[in-house]
């Protein structure tokens, strides 16, 4: 293997908490991984091969950046595509392509890329500023609908329910796709991957649990509470889905289960992603593994779960911000099959994602159980 203790150099345009698994699973395969993010006090800042400060949404840094590394991919879709196609045409190998990071860095043409694919998902109409508006006075969309910003909106920012005249204040300014409200009957997500070989293979079904204050996940369990047939149209779908878009490395697909069965594609991110955090624990592969796999053209790894999982969010508590105290982790790692990951970021805010702890038994009741203890244990607090 050409890579391994070579100076074979994997670069990644972002240095969260994504970054920051994405290195330690590069580590242990000795993989020299370099990250650009604005500061090296970030999440990756503490554990990538090496740091460079740079603005990853800009076309010269990105640029030095990319002719720095051998390979290059993101753990954040709002990059510099020019940047990514004036380096393609040097010759660069760049996962995902950023001919798709195009079409997914705008929700306007990932929806019509599902509808030209045959990839089931709500219907939606493209507006404008001025349309948006036209909608906020009520002469525009039935109520219910959802107003999503085509660009730039991450963690729920830039999604708006509109449930009638009232609700007109929370429009949000500037070009969006509308779609009527769909009813929920469950979040699902799986993440598949691809390598440029053209093997394909998905993480079993992923069941999302809302906090609906913050309209963050709180809780994912895997593998999802559905029935088999149904976990494995999810497969289908999202091995469909990513053999559209000729992804390698990992892209992960957000879906729903309507109330009346049927499952529609909400969103896709071609990258490691929240709703897989558990692998690293669970299954025999990890989310950030498998995307190196993806990128490098190596052999996929099994996908296969070890033991069902809960995978908690912690988000910062609600009216705490500054210097961040994580209260209750000695009760937490006393606990067998409890594994927190704490992200590194210095300064907690309500709900801000600071870490995650992935909790594993034998049975997903027995999991659950104590998943809610350790979510009744440890505080983000400041
Ligand atoms: N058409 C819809 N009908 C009902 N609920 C929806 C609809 N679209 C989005 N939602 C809700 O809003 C949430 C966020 O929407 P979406 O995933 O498109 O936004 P995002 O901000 O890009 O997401 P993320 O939280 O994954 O970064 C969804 O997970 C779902 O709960
Ligand atoms: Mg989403």
């Amino acid at each position: 293997m050409r890579y391994l203790s070579s100076s074979f150099k994997v670069g990644v345009l972002g240095g969260g908490q994504l970054g920051k698994m994405l290195a330690q699973a590069a580590s242990r395969w000795d993989l020299p991984l370099w990250v650009l993010d604005e500061s090296r006090s970030f999440p990756a800042g503490s554990v990538c091969t090496h740091f460079v400060e740079g603005n990853f949404r800009d076309y010269d840094d990105v640029l030095r950046f990319g002719r720095q590394v051998d390979v290059l991919t993101i753990e954040i879709e709002s990059v510099n595509l020019e940047a990514l196609f004036q380096l393609q045409d040097e010759g660069k190998i760049i996962h995902p392509k950023p001919e798709a990071l195009a079409i997914i860095q705008d929700k306007g043409l990932q929806k019509q890329f599902f509808f030209d694919h045959n990839l089931p998902t709500a219907p939606y109409s493209l507006l404008d500023e001025e349309e948006a508006l036209e909608a906020a006075r009520g002469t525009w969309a039935p109520f219910p609908f959802v107003q999503k910003l085509r660009k730039g909106g991450y963690d729920g920012r830039g999604v708006s329910v509109i449930r009638s005249r009232e609700d007109r204040n929370k429009i949000l300014p500037g070009p969006s796709i509308f779609e009527p409200l769909v009813s929920i009957e469950k979040e699902l997500a799986v993440i598949a991957a691809r390598n440029p070989s053209g093997q394909v293979l998905s993480f079993p079904t992923v069941e999302m649990v809302f906090n609906p204050e913050a309209n963050l996940v709180e809780w994912l369990l895997c593998p999802a509470q559905i029935d088999p047939a149904l976990e494995q149209q999810a497969q289908e779908l999202a091995c469909r889905t990513i053999e559209a878009f000729q992804i390698s490395g990992l892209l992960a697909v957000e879906m729903f289960l309507t109330t009346e069965g049927k499952l529609l594609l909400n969103e896709v991110a071609p990258r490691p992603h929240n709703s897989g955090h558990q692998t690293i624990e669970g299954c025999y592969t990890s989310q950030f593994e498998q995307h190196l796999r993806g990128i490098l053209d190596l052999p996929l790894g099994s996908t296969r779960i070890k033991a069902p999982s809960v995978m908690v969010n912690l988000l910062g508590e609600p009216g705490f911000e500054g210097p961040v105290i994580y209260e209750g982790f000695e009760k937490c790692i006393a606990m067998e099959g409890v594994f927190p990951h704490i992200y590194g970021k210095a300064v907690t805010k309500p709900f801000r994602k600071m870490g995650h702890v992935t909790v594993i038994d034998s049975d997903m009741e027995a999991t659950m159980e104590k998943a809610r203890k350790v979510q009744h244990t440890l505080k983000v607090i400041a």
